[in-house]
């Protein structure tokens, strides 16, 4: 039985990019199987579900990162509102695609290239070149992401002398400089400690008033924290799909119970 996996219209909550649909294969081995969902705009969605149930794969479709293995293929659609561009479509160009939505990987991954460079960067994608600009946003970046205290003295130095737990942040810093419309976290918090989880998850609810959030989590307490909306996964299909509290409280599946009171194994 499929989850009910719109937002209800009573909620009066503009939906920023619904996915009917989707499907997506790895060769071929389904890992995710007609996954419908909307995204509230300006509100955060926590995406969960056991290891291997597809979450990966399923943000990774947002920015079309498997176009670059040519034996992965995807079905049905993600709608970007309220243009209503179909990102996974071979018609929409990838970049463009990334120019709108930012994303933050479960293992950090900044380019070999300075601190300042790495946030910087999408901003000179876009073509932006006053400087000022530019180091305003470096700086706020930086802040949002309660990296600036430790990096303000060293911008220059490489992104690589920075700690794990550093580098995450300075990879939120790289996918907010650029003010995205959507912003897609993978376990952003898994590599840091808890000070810098809690300055995150405060960070998270401050963003929410400009920008549609999608974070997966494998923490049942900080989604249950920081979410609006929780949708949970199972083998590459969505289970469960509802408000936080009612997720959290009621869920209508025994599968979504089991995991969220950790009996599932
Ligand atoms: N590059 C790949 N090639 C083939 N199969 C893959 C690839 N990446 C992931 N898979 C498979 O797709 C399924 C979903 O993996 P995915 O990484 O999306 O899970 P996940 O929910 O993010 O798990 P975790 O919580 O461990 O990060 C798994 O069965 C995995 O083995
Ligand atoms: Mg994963």
């Amino acid at each position: 039985m499929a989850a009910i996996s719109h937002i209800d219209p009573k909620e009066a909550l503009a939906v920023k990019a619904r996915v009917e649909q989707l499907s997506f294969y790895y060769g071929d081995a389904q890992a995710l199987n007609r996954v419908s969902l909307d995204l509230a705009e300006r509100r955060i969605t926590a995406l969960i579900g056991a290891s291997g149930c597809g979450k990966s794969t399923f943000l990774r479709c947002f920015n079309r990162l498997h176009d670059l293995y040519p034996e992965s293929r995807y079905e049905g659609q993600i709608l970007l509102k309220p243009d209503d561009i179909n990102i996974i479509s071979k018609a929409v160009d990838p970049l463009e695609v990334r120019l709108r939505i930012g994303m933050v990987f479960q293992k950090p991954n900044p380019f070999p290239k300075t601190i300042f460079e790495n946030v910087a960067y999408g901003l000179k994608v876009r073509g932006v070149r006053d400087r000022h600009f530019i180091e305003e946003r470096v700086e706020g970046a930086l802040r949002q992401a309660s990296l600036w205290a430790e990096t303000r003295d060293r911008l220059q130095d490489s992104a690589m002398t920075l700690s794990g737990g550093q580098q995450q942040r300075l990879c939120i810093a790289r996918a907010l400089a650029p003010q995205p419309e959507l912003l897609l976290l993978d376990e952003p918090t898994s590599a840091l400690d808890p000070i810098a989880t809690a300055n995150i998850e405060e960070l998270l609810s401050e963003l929410k008033e400009q920008v549609t959030i999608l974070i997966v989590t494998h923490n049942m307490q900080q989604a249950a924290r920081v979410s609006d909306f929780t949708a949970f996964m199972h083998l590459g299909e969505l289970v469960e799909f509802g408000d936080t509290d009612t997720v959290f409280t009621t869920p209508r599946q025994k599968k979504t119970e089991d995991y969220i009171t950790g009996r599932y194994g």
